[in-house]
Protein backbone atom coordinates (compact mmCIF):
# COMPACT_ATOMS: atom_id res chain seq x y z
CA UNK A 1 0.00 0.00 0.00
CA UNK A 2 1.46 3.23 -0.53
CA UNK A 3 3.05 5.97 1.65
CA UNK A 4 3.74 9.36 1.77
CA UNK A 5 7.10 10.01 3.51
CA UNK A 6 8.01 13.69 4.33
CA UNK A 7 10.86 15.43 5.18
CA UNK A 8 11.81 18.35 7.52
CA UNK A 9 11.60 21.25 5.60
CA UNK A 10 12.34 24.55 7.05
CA UNK A 11 10.17 26.98 4.42
CA UNK A 12 7.84 26.81 1.66
CA UNK A 13 7.77 29.25 -0.76
CA UNK A 14 5.79 29.74 -4.56
CA UNK A 15 2.41 29.44 -6.07
CA UNK A 16 -0.31 26.21 -6.22
CA UNK A 17 -2.58 26.29 -8.22
CA UNK A 18 -6.17 25.18 -6.95
CA UNK A 19 -7.93 22.23 -8.83
CA UNK A 20 -12.05 22.01 -9.01
CA UNK A 21 -13.70 21.36 -5.62
CA UNK A 22 -14.16 17.49 -5.03
CA UNK A 23 -17.60 18.65 -3.09
CA UNK A 24 -19.27 20.19 -5.57
CA UNK A 25 -17.78 17.88 -8.83
CA UNK A 26 -19.24 14.86 -7.06
CA UNK A 27 -23.13 15.95 -6.97
CA UNK A 28 -23.09 17.71 -10.22
CA UNK A 29 -21.27 14.72 -11.86
CA UNK A 30 -24.42 12.87 -10.34
CA UNK A 31 -26.62 15.55 -11.05
CA UNK A 32 -26.09 14.47 -14.85
CA UNK A 33 -28.50 11.90 -14.65
CA UNK A 34 -31.08 14.24 -14.92
CA UNK A 35 -30.55 15.48 -18.37
CA UNK A 36 -31.75 14.50 -21.68
CA UNK A 37 -29.31 15.50 -23.44
CA UNK A 38 -25.00 15.48 -23.41
CA UNK A 39 -23.54 17.50 -20.30
CA UNK A 40 -19.75 18.71 -20.72
CA UNK A 41 -17.97 19.35 -17.58
CA UNK A 42 -14.82 21.59 -16.96
CA UNK A 43 -12.71 21.79 -13.83
CA UNK A 44 -13.25 18.64 -12.70
CA UNK A 45 -10.18 17.36 -10.33
CA UNK A 46 -8.66 14.37 -11.18
CA UNK A 47 -8.98 12.01 -7.98
CA UNK A 48 -10.30 8.91 -6.81
CA UNK A 49 -13.88 10.02 -6.01
CA UNK A 50 -14.35 11.51 -9.41
CA UNK A 51 -13.43 7.95 -10.92
CA UNK A 52 -15.59 5.79 -8.74
CA UNK A 53 -18.60 8.62 -9.72
CA UNK A 54 -17.83 7.87 -13.40
CA UNK A 55 -17.62 4.13 -12.99
CA UNK A 56 -21.14 4.13 -10.94
CA UNK A 57 -22.43 6.32 -13.90
CA UNK A 58 -21.22 3.93 -16.38
CA UNK A 59 -22.48 1.36 -14.87
CA UNK A 60 -26.12 2.73 -15.27
CA UNK A 61 -25.28 2.71 -18.85
CA UNK A 62 -24.03 6.96 -18.62
CA UNK A 63 -21.42 7.41 -22.29
CA UNK A 64 -18.69 8.96 -20.74
CA UNK A 65 -16.09 10.41 -23.08
CA UNK A 66 -13.40 13.14 -22.19
CA UNK A 67 -11.80 15.61 -24.53
CA UNK A 68 -8.09 16.66 -25.32
CA UNK A 69 -8.76 19.27 -22.70
CA UNK A 70 -9.66 16.93 -20.47
CA UNK A 71 -13.08 18.17 -20.27
CA UNK A 72 -16.12 15.45 -19.29
CA UNK A 73 -18.80 14.54 -21.15
CA UNK A 74 -21.65 12.33 -19.51
CA UNK A 75 -24.34 11.52 -21.64
CA UNK A 76 -27.21 9.93 -19.61
CA UNK A 77 -30.34 10.18 -22.88
CA UNK A 78 -30.28 6.20 -22.02
CA UNK A 79 -30.32 5.29 -18.28
CA UNK A 80 -30.50 1.34 -18.26
CA UNK A 81 -29.57 0.95 -14.60
CA UNK A 82 -30.92 2.29 -11.73
CA UNK A 83 -28.93 1.32 -8.98
CA UNK A 84 -25.65 2.10 -6.88
CA UNK A 85 -24.08 -1.42 -5.78
CA UNK A 86 -23.05 -2.16 -2.30
CA UNK A 87 -19.26 -2.46 -3.76
CA UNK A 88 -19.24 0.84 -4.92
CA UNK A 89 -20.94 2.96 -1.85
CA UNK A 90 -19.05 1.54 0.50
CA UNK A 91 -16.22 2.86 -1.38
CA UNK A 92 -17.58 6.71 -1.48
CA UNK A 93 -20.62 7.36 0.74
CA UNK A 94 -21.42 10.39 -2.00
CA UNK A 95 -22.71 7.49 -4.25
CA UNK A 96 -26.39 8.48 -2.05
CA UNK A 97 -26.75 11.33 -4.33
CA UNK A 98 -27.68 9.55 -7.50
CA UNK A 99 -30.84 8.42 -5.50
CA UNK A 100 -32.73 11.95 -5.91
CA UNK A 101 -31.90 12.53 -9.63
CA UNK A 102 -33.01 8.72 -10.57
CA UNK A 103 -36.23 9.19 -8.47
CA UNK A 104 -37.25 12.28 -9.83
CA UNK A 105 -36.18 11.65 -13.52
CA UNK A 106 -37.39 7.57 -13.51
CA UNK A 107 -39.34 7.43 -10.26
CA UNK A 108 -37.20 4.58 -9.13
CA UNK A 109 -33.88 3.89 -7.67
CA UNK A 110 -31.79 1.17 -5.71
CA UNK A 111 -29.24 2.25 -3.31
CA UNK A 112 -26.71 0.64 -0.64
CA UNK A 113 -27.47 2.10 2.29
CA UNK A 114 -24.21 3.83 3.42
CA UNK A 115 -23.13 2.58 6.81
CA UNK A 116 -21.48 4.92 9.47
CA UNK A 117 -17.52 6.03 8.55
CA UNK A 118 -14.26 6.49 10.04
CA UNK A 119 -15.89 10.19 10.91
CA UNK A 120 -18.89 9.39 12.69
CA UNK A 121 -22.54 7.42 11.73
CA UNK A 122 -23.34 9.72 9.16
CA UNK A 123 -27.09 8.49 8.46
CA UNK A 124 -29.16 10.03 5.87
CA UNK A 125 -32.73 9.52 7.50
CA UNK A 126 -33.54 13.33 5.93
CA UNK A 127 -32.60 12.29 2.64
CA UNK A 128 -35.17 9.44 2.99
CA UNK A 129 -37.50 11.37 4.64
CA UNK A 130 -37.35 14.26 2.28
CA UNK A 131 -38.32 12.08 -0.82
CA UNK A 132 -40.90 10.36 1.25
CA UNK A 133 -42.91 13.83 1.57
CA UNK A 134 -42.43 14.20 -1.96
CA UNK A 135 -44.99 10.86 -1.82
CA UNK A 136 -41.97 8.22 -2.78
CA UNK A 137 -42.56 5.22 -1.36
CA UNK A 138 -39.39 4.08 0.37
CA UNK A 139 -38.45 0.42 1.97
CA UNK A 140 -34.81 -0.29 3.47
CA UNK A 141 -34.51 -3.79 2.33
CA UNK A 142 -31.36 -5.87 2.90
CA UNK A 143 -29.06 -3.07 3.55
CA UNK A 144 -30.66 -1.06 0.07
CA UNK A 145 -33.10 1.74 -0.37
CA UNK A 146 -35.51 0.88 -2.27
CA UNK A 147 -37.11 3.97 -3.64
CA UNK A 148 -40.50 4.06 -5.95
CA UNK A 149 -42.87 6.68 -7.21
CA UNK A 150 -45.82 6.60 -9.94
CA UNK A 151 -45.59 9.15 -11.99
CA UNK A 152 -43.73 12.50 -10.96
CA UNK A 153 -42.34 13.56 -7.40
CA UNK A 154 -44.69 15.89 -5.59
CA UNK A 155 -43.26 19.44 -4.35
CA UNK A 156 -43.35 19.84 -0.74
CA UNK A 157 -42.70 21.78 2.40
CA UNK A 158 -38.61 19.98 3.95
CA UNK A 159 -37.24 21.20 6.87
CA UNK A 160 -34.36 19.60 7.35
CA UNK A 161 -32.55 19.47 11.21
CA UNK A 162 -29.70 19.09 11.44
CA UNK A 163 -28.24 20.93 8.47
CA UNK A 164 -26.51 18.47 5.79
CA UNK A 165 -24.68 19.34 2.72
CA UNK A 166 -25.46 16.23 0.70
CA UNK A 167 -29.15 15.73 2.01
CA UNK A 168 -29.89 19.33 0.53
CA UNK A 169 -28.27 18.39 -2.65
CA UNK A 170 -30.04 15.05 -2.70
CA UNK A 171 -33.37 16.47 -2.21
CA UNK A 172 -32.78 19.65 -4.20
CA UNK A 173 -31.79 16.92 -7.35
CA UNK A 174 -35.64 14.65 -6.84
CA UNK A 175 -37.15 18.41 -6.73
CA UNK A 176 -36.27 19.80 -9.83
CA UNK A 177 -38.52 17.42 -11.98
CA UNK A 178 -40.83 17.62 -9.26
CA UNK A 179 -44.82 18.58 -9.99
CA UNK A 180 -45.52 21.63 -8.08
CA UNK A 181 -43.53 23.59 -5.78
CA UNK A 182 -40.81 22.47 -3.30
CA UNK A 183 -39.52 24.61 -0.25
CA UNK A 184 -36.17 23.17 1.61
CA UNK A 185 -36.01 25.36 4.78
CA UNK A 186 -32.50 25.07 6.77
CA UNK A 187 -31.24 23.95 3.64
CA UNK A 188 -27.02 24.05 3.48
CA UNK A 189 -25.37 27.19 2.38
CA UNK A 190 -21.92 25.52 1.48
CA UNK A 191 -20.62 27.05 -1.87
CA UNK A 192 -20.71 23.66 -3.38
CA UNK A 193 -24.72 23.30 -3.03
CA UNK A 194 -24.96 26.90 -4.53
CA UNK A 195 -22.79 25.34 -7.33
CA UNK A 196 -25.04 22.74 -8.09
CA UNK A 197 -28.36 24.83 -8.18
CA UNK A 198 -26.42 27.22 -10.47
CA UNK A 199 -25.67 23.77 -12.94
CA UNK A 200 -29.17 22.64 -12.27
CA UNK A 201 -30.58 25.78 -13.08
CA UNK A 202 -28.46 26.19 -16.31
CA UNK A 203 -29.77 22.83 -17.38
CA UNK A 204 -33.23 24.48 -17.01
CA UNK A 205 -34.65 24.23 -13.36
CA UNK A 206 -35.83 26.48 -11.44
CA UNK A 207 -34.37 26.84 -8.31
CA UNK A 208 -34.58 30.23 -6.33
CA UNK A 209 -32.69 31.35 -3.05
CA UNK A 210 -29.60 30.68 -3.70
CA UNK A 211 -26.91 30.70 -1.41
CA UNK A 212 -29.36 31.55 1.38
CA UNK A 213 -31.39 28.55 4.33
CA UNK A 214 -34.38 28.54 1.95
CA UNK A 215 -34.48 27.11 -1.23
CA UNK A 216 -37.38 27.05 -3.37
CA UNK A 217 -38.07 24.98 -6.45
CA UNK A 218 -40.69 25.19 -8.90
CA UNK A 219 -40.50 21.67 -10.83
CA UNK A 220 -40.34 21.59 -14.56
CA UNK A 221 -41.12 18.56 -16.96
CA UNK A 222 -37.48 17.91 -18.41
CA UNK A 223 -33.48 19.15 -18.03
CA UNK A 224 -31.19 19.71 -21.09
CA UNK A 225 -27.44 19.31 -21.01
CA UNK A 226 -25.21 22.03 -21.02
CA UNK A 227 -21.14 23.00 -20.10
CA UNK A 228 -20.37 23.87 -17.09
CA UNK A 229 -17.17 24.57 -15.06
CA UNK A 230 -17.02 23.23 -11.34
CA UNK A 231 -16.26 25.99 -8.48
CA UNK A 232 -12.21 25.89 -7.34
CA UNK A 233 -11.42 23.65 -4.23
CA UNK A 234 -11.71 25.77 -1.18
CA UNK A 235 -10.64 23.30 1.28
CA UNK A 236 -7.66 22.24 -0.80
CA UNK A 237 -6.66 25.79 -1.07
CA UNK A 238 -7.25 25.87 2.91
CA UNK A 239 -5.24 22.94 3.22
CA UNK A 240 -2.12 24.62 1.08
CA UNK A 241 -2.37 28.10 2.95
CA UNK A 242 -2.48 25.99 6.75
CA UNK A 243 1.14 24.17 5.33
CA UNK A 244 2.60 27.56 4.74
CA UNK A 245 1.54 28.86 8.25
CA UNK A 246 2.79 25.97 9.23
CA UNK A 247 5.91 26.33 7.84
CA UNK A 248 5.70 29.71 8.47
CA UNK A 249 6.51 30.79 5.09
CA UNK A 250 4.73 33.03 1.88
CA UNK A 251 2.37 30.63 -0.46
CA UNK A 252 0.06 32.03 -2.90
CA UNK A 253 -2.89 29.44 -4.21
CA UNK A 254 -4.10 30.80 -7.68
CA UNK A 255 -7.31 29.89 -9.41
CA UNK A 256 -9.31 30.29 -6.04
CA UNK A 257 -12.90 32.04 -4.81
CA UNK A 258 -11.36 34.35 -1.53
CA UNK A 259 -15.26 34.72 -0.66
CA UNK A 260 -15.34 31.22 -0.29
CA UNK A 261 -12.57 30.94 2.49
CA UNK A 262 -14.31 34.39 4.70
CA UNK A 263 -14.01 33.20 8.19
CA UNK A 264 -10.88 30.38 7.12
CA UNK A 265 -8.98 33.71 6.17
CA UNK A 266 -9.97 35.48 9.21
CA UNK A 267 -8.79 32.56 11.48
CA UNK A 268 -5.80 32.77 9.89
CA UNK A 269 -5.17 36.62 10.55
CA UNK A 270 -6.16 35.78 14.19
CA UNK A 271 -3.21 33.20 13.99
CA UNK A 272 -0.49 35.62 13.26
CA UNK A 273 -0.38 35.77 8.94
CA UNK A 274 -1.23 38.51 6.98
CA UNK A 275 -3.58 37.61 3.81
CA UNK A 276 -3.54 39.23 0.46
CA UNK A 277 -6.17 38.70 -1.59
CA UNK A 278 -7.25 39.14 -5.26
CA UNK A 279 -10.17 38.26 -7.55
CA UNK A 280 -8.81 34.90 -7.66
CA UNK A 281 -5.72 34.31 -5.84
CA UNK A 282 -4.80 33.89 -1.75
CA UNK A 283 -1.08 34.83 -0.41
CA UNK A 284 -0.70 34.35 3.23
CA UNK A 285 2.67 35.54 4.36
CA UNK A 286 4.00 33.65 8.07
CA UNK A 287 7.51 34.96 7.73
CA UNK A 288 9.29 35.69 10.70
CA UNK A 289 5.55 35.48 12.52
CA UNK A 290 4.66 33.80 15.35
CA UNK A 291 1.81 31.19 15.35
CA UNK A 292 -0.71 32.13 17.89
CA UNK A 293 -3.05 29.74 18.87
CA UNK A 294 -6.71 30.10 17.51
CA UNK A 295 -9.91 28.58 19.08
CA UNK A 296 -13.12 27.66 17.29
CA UNK A 297 -15.79 25.96 16.46
CA UNK A 298 -16.91 23.82 13.40
CA UNK A 299 -20.11 24.41 11.90
CA UNK A 300 -21.84 24.60 8.80
CA UNK A 301 -21.18 27.17 6.18
CA UNK A 302 -20.66 30.19 6.27
CA UNK A 303 -18.81 29.11 9.84
CA UNK A 304 -15.92 27.27 10.15
CA UNK A 305 -15.97 24.29 7.84
CA UNK A 306 -15.15 20.65 9.47
CA UNK A 307 -13.14 20.16 6.62
CA UNK A 308 -10.97 22.35 7.57
CA UNK A 309 -10.46 21.36 11.46
CA UNK A 310 -7.55 19.03 11.24
CA UNK A 311 -5.30 21.47 9.53
CA UNK A 312 -5.55 24.22 11.87
CA UNK A 313 -5.12 21.81 15.07
CA UNK A 314 -1.47 21.25 13.63
CA UNK A 315 -1.12 24.63 13.34
CA UNK A 316 -2.30 25.36 16.80
CA UNK A 317 -0.60 22.03 17.97
CA UNK A 318 2.40 24.36 17.13
CA UNK A 319 1.58 27.97 18.43
CA UNK A 320 2.73 29.84 21.11
CA UNK A 321 -0.84 28.89 23.84
CA UNK A 322 -3.64 26.87 24.61
CA UNK A 323 -6.37 26.92 22.19
CA UNK A 324 -9.68 24.27 21.94
CA UNK A 325 -11.20 23.20 18.88
CA UNK A 326 -14.76 21.60 19.05
CA UNK A 327 -16.11 19.51 16.36
CA UNK A 328 -19.73 20.01 16.15
CA UNK A 329 -20.72 18.31 12.72
CA UNK A 330 -18.94 14.98 13.28
CA UNK A 331 -18.63 12.72 16.40
CA UNK A 332 -15.12 11.01 15.85
CA UNK A 333 -13.41 13.43 13.82
CA UNK A 334 -10.24 13.83 15.79
CA UNK A 335 -8.34 10.99 14.71
CA UNK A 336 -5.70 12.64 13.77
CA UNK A 337 -4.66 13.67 17.86
CA UNK A 338 -3.79 10.43 18.59
CA UNK A 339 -1.00 10.14 15.70
CA UNK A 340 0.20 14.12 16.11
CA UNK A 341 0.78 12.98 19.74
CA UNK A 342 3.16 10.11 18.39
CA UNK A 343 4.69 13.22 17.08
CA UNK A 344 5.03 14.93 20.11
CA UNK A 345 1.92 17.17 20.23
CA UNK A 346 0.03 17.85 23.74
CA UNK A 347 -3.68 17.27 22.97
CA UNK A 348 -6.37 16.09 25.26
CA UNK A 349 -9.90 15.37 24.13
CA UNK A 350 -12.82 15.86 26.31
CA UNK A 351 -16.28 15.15 24.73
CA UNK A 352 -16.13 17.03 21.12
CA UNK A 353 -13.38 19.51 22.20
CA UNK A 354 -9.96 19.21 21.75
CA UNK A 355 -7.51 21.60 24.00
CA UNK A 356 -4.08 22.31 22.27
CA UNK A 357 -1.20 23.57 24.34
CA UNK A 358 1.14 24.40 21.44
CA UNK A 359 4.95 23.11 21.48
CA UNK A 360 8.26 24.33 20.28
CA UNK A 361 8.37 21.39 17.91
CA UNK A 362 6.99 17.90 16.84
CA UNK A 363 9.58 14.72 15.61
CA UNK A 364 8.83 12.76 12.94
CA UNK A 365 7.17 9.97 12.85
CA UNK A 366 5.30 6.84 11.21
CA UNK A 367 1.71 7.80 11.18
CA UNK A 368 -1.55 6.74 9.81
CA UNK A 369 -5.25 8.37 9.37
CA UNK A 370 -8.44 6.82 8.42
CA UNK A 371 -10.11 10.05 6.85
CA UNK A 372 -9.30 12.54 4.09
CA UNK A 373 -8.78 15.80 5.81
CA UNK A 374 -6.61 14.16 8.64
CA UNK A 375 -4.26 12.28 6.74
CA UNK A 376 -3.36 16.15 5.05
CA UNK A 377 -2.83 17.45 8.56
CA UNK A 378 -0.34 14.83 9.16
CA UNK A 379 1.53 15.67 6.12
CA UNK A 380 1.17 19.50 6.82
CA UNK A 381 2.79 18.48 10.38
CA UNK A 382 5.52 16.43 8.42
CA UNK A 383 6.66 19.52 6.85
CA UNK A 384 8.29 20.81 10.05
CA UNK A 385 8.70 17.91 12.20
CA UNK A 386 12.16 17.17 12.77
CA UNK A 387 13.29 13.95 10.30
CA UNK A 388 10.79 11.93 8.81
CA UNK A 389 7.18 11.73 8.23
CA UNK A 390 5.45 8.47 6.92
CA UNK A 391 2.07 8.99 6.44
CA UNK A 392 0.32 5.87 5.90
CA UNK A 393 -2.80 4.44 3.88
CA UNK A 394 -2.61 7.51 1.47
CA UNK A 395 -5.50 6.14 -1.10
CA UNK A 396 -7.68 8.75 1.45
CA UNK A 397 -5.39 11.51 0.44
CA UNK A 398 -6.09 10.23 -3.34
CA UNK A 399 -10.04 10.56 -2.83
CA UNK A 400 -9.48 14.07 -2.07
CA UNK A 401 -6.16 16.20 -3.29
CA UNK A 402 -5.15 16.34 -6.74
CA UNK A 403 -1.35 15.98 -7.62
CA UNK A 404 -0.76 16.23 -3.85
CA UNK A 405 3.04 15.65 -4.40
CA UNK A 406 3.34 17.33 -7.27
CA UNK A 407 1.78 20.44 -5.83
CA UNK A 408 4.09 20.38 -2.71
CA UNK A 409 7.19 20.26 -4.75
CA UNK A 410 6.29 23.50 -6.56
CA UNK A 411 6.56 25.52 -3.13
CA UNK A 412 9.47 23.28 -2.14
CA UNK A 413 8.80 20.34 0.08
CA UNK A 414 10.42 17.21 0.06
CA UNK A 415 7.63 14.62 -0.46
CA UNK A 416 7.13 11.62 -2.06
CA UNK A 417 5.20 8.25 -3.05
CA UNK A 418 6.75 5.12 -1.86
CA UNK A 419 5.05 1.75 -1.48
N1 LIG B 1 -26.97 13.99 9.15
C1 LIG B 1 -28.06 13.35 9.69
N2 LIG B 1 -28.99 12.82 8.83
C2 LIG B 1 -28.87 12.90 7.49
C3 LIG B 1 -27.75 13.57 6.95
C4 LIG B 1 -26.81 14.11 7.81
O1 LIG B 1 -28.20 13.26 10.90
O2 LIG B 1 -29.74 12.39 6.78
C5 LIG B 1 -25.95 14.57 10.05
C6 LIG B 1 -24.57 13.92 9.89
O3 LIG B 1 -24.44 12.72 10.61
C7 LIG B 1 -23.65 15.02 10.40
C8 LIG B 1 -24.38 16.30 9.96
O4 LIG B 1 -25.72 15.91 9.67
O5 LIG B 1 -23.56 14.99 11.78
C9 LIG B 1 -23.82 16.98 8.74
O6 LIG B 1 -23.54 16.02 7.73
P1 LIG B 1 -23.70 16.34 6.19
O7 LIG B 1 -24.84 15.55 5.66
O8 LIG B 1 -23.71 17.81 5.96
O9 LIG B 1 -22.36 15.75 5.61
P2 LIG B 1 -22.21 15.08 4.20
O10 LIG B 1 -23.13 15.75 3.26
O11 LIG B 1 -22.25 13.61 4.32
C10 LIG B 1 -20.44 16.73 3.18
C11 LIG B 1 -19.07 16.62 2.61
C12 LIG B 1 -18.08 16.34 3.73
C13 LIG B 1 -18.15 17.50 4.71
C14 LIG B 1 -19.59 17.65 5.23
C15 LIG B 1 -19.79 18.84 6.15
C16 LIG B 1 -19.50 15.78 0.37
C17 LIG B 1 -19.40 14.66 -0.60
N3 LIG B 1 -19.06 15.53 1.61
O12 LIG B 1 -20.72 15.48 3.82
O13 LIG B 1 -16.79 16.32 3.14
O14 LIG B 1 -17.29 17.26 5.79
O15 LIG B 1 -20.50 17.80 4.12
O16 LIG B 1 -19.43 20.01 5.52
O17 LIG B 1 -19.92 16.87 0.03
C18 LIG B 1 -14.52 15.72 2.95
O18 LIG B 1 -14.50 16.27 1.85
O19 LIG B 1 -13.47 15.34 3.55
C19 LIG B 1 -15.81 15.50 3.62
C20 LIG B 1 -15.97 14.61 4.60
Amino acid sequence: MDKIVVDCQGSLSGKVEISGAKNAALPILMGCLLAETPVTLSNVPHLMDVTTTIQLLASMGVEVEFDERLNIELDASVVTSKEAPYELVTTMRASILVLGPLLGRFGEAKVSLPGGCAIGSRPVDIHIKGMQAMGADIQVEEGYILAKMNGRLQGADISMTPVTVTGTENLLMAAVLAEGTTTLRNAAREPEVTDLAEFLNKMGAKISGLGTSTLVIEGVESLKGVEYSVIPDRIEAGTYLAAAAVAKSKVTVTKVNPEHLGIVLEKFEEAGAEITCTEDTITLDMRDRDLKPVSLVTDPYPLFPTDMQAQFLVMNALADGVSTIQETIFENRFMHVSELARMGADISIEGNTATIRGVKSLKGAPVMATDLRASASLIIAGLVAEGQTVVNRVYHIDRGYELIEEKFHKIGAHIYRTN
